[in-house]
């Protein structure tokens, strides 16, 4: 039985009302910045419950138009090494310097602890990413450390649509929050990103700088890129963000299945997630005694079931950080011991019960004992 990682899910209805708008587009050649965008964004805004929604073309656009509206250039920002690479790389491009903090092991998100280590006087805010899909129960905590040191706080929600905490949605929690669509995501454009924000002006920013820094009809007082996401993609958008609410309660529902299966077994931690946070389950990590490349080979050659890590090597480990930033092995303990002995099993809307039985027999034969 092949059980892929991750899927997009479109319910076949679906389907056809997408094709069915896309010709609309087609036919009367609205193909980007039209009102496709504008009802996606108002859409996005209402459901994360804040003023503004601004549709780009990637995560990393989203994250960087945000960088740059807060004007990292020649400064520090804190981002946990526990990433993907795009959440530290965004703030090289704003001219910044991504300083890496270590993670918590029971959240495998960042540490506040290590956060108020990373700070200098260099600092001028942090990022916090809600890895997996779980926004950290330590949000209060770092919210309170950025308001003391005058630091902007801002969210890489890439992988938690639909994810709150007291029943705030993830995106709506800091200065800025930034999403991505990418297929394996809670709901997906094809590719695609937003911005989420209160703030009137990184509206107007990220508005400006995702069309080349127009301001107005024919100025461009500022340097900005080609950032749009096009009118096809925010359909697919629209019709995603539909059916998020039902997404995320499957993913729930999956991950309660796999935690039932998997609670009470010797060496089998999983993530707790306390009552008042929704988790929208991205992936489902399980953290094992040991280093799970081998188990996660065998799993894919001997059982087609395929898993990953999130993230193995973290940031700080990777070649380009050590060689161009200096980090070294050991600087970040926690997440160098507990990332290599992490697994994310396969989680996606449709995913069957057999399939689920399947994967937890086949992780549980395959320990050593
Ligand atoms: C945490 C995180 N940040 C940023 C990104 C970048 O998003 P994109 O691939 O849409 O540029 C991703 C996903 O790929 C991600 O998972």
């Amino acid at each position: 039985m092949k059980v892929p990682a991750a899927r997009p899910f479109f319910p076949e209805q679906e389907i056809k009302n997408i094709l069915s708008d896309i010709e609309v587009s087609l036919r009367d050649g609205s193909l980007t910045l039209g009102p496709s965008i504008k009802k996606f964004e108002q859409m996005f805004a209402g459901y994360i419950g804040v003023k503004h929604a601004i549709a780009v073309n990637s995560g990393t656009a989203s994250l960087e138009i945000a960088l740059r509206y807060f004007d990292v250039k020649d400064k520090e920002v804190v981002v946990p090494t526990n990433s993907f690479v795009a959440s530290a790389n965004a703030v090289h491009f704003a001219g910044g310097r991504p300083v890496l903090a270590d993670i918590r092991e029971d959240t495998l998100c960042l540490d506040p602890e290590d956060l108020k280590e990373k700070i200098t006087d260099k600092t001028k805010g942090v990022m916090v990413v809600h890895l997996a899909g779980l926004i950290p129960p330590q949000m209060k905590e770092i919210i309170e450390i950025c308001e003391d040191n005058k630091l902007f706080l801002m969210e890489d929600a890439a992988q938690a649509h639909g994810a709150s905490v007291d029943g705030r949605k993830a995106g709506s929690l800091s200065g800025a929050g930034s999403f991505s669509f990418f297929p394996t995501k809670p709901m997906t454009t094809g590719e695609g990103g937003m911005i989420t924000t209160d703030d009137s002006n990184l509206d107007a920013f990220a508005r400006s700088l995702r069309h080349h820094g127009i301001e107005g009809r024919d100025n461009y007082p500022r340097f900005g890129y080609n950032w749009r996401m096009s009118s096809i993609n925010a359909i697919i958008g629209i019709h995603q963000l539909d059916h998020l609410d039902s997404f995320v309660k499957e993913r729930n529902e999956v991950a309660k299945k796999y935690t039932e299966k998997l609670s009470g077994l010797d060496g089998v931690t999983t993530i707790p997630v306390p009552s008042n946070i929704v988790h929208s389950y991205y992936k489902y990590p399980v953290i094992l005694p040991f280093d799970t490349f081998e188990l996660q080979k065998t799993l894919k050659e001997k059982y087609e079931i395929e898993t990953s890590f999130l993230y193995y090597p973290p940031i700080h480990l990777q070649p380009l950080y050590q060689n161009y930033f200096g980090y070294k092995p050991g600087m970040l303990p926690v997440a160098e011991d507990v990332l290599k002995r992490m697994i994310c099993l396969p989680m996606f809307v449709g995913i069957t019960d057999e399939q689920i039985s399947y994967v937890v027999e086949a992780l549980t034969g395959e320990m050593p004992v």
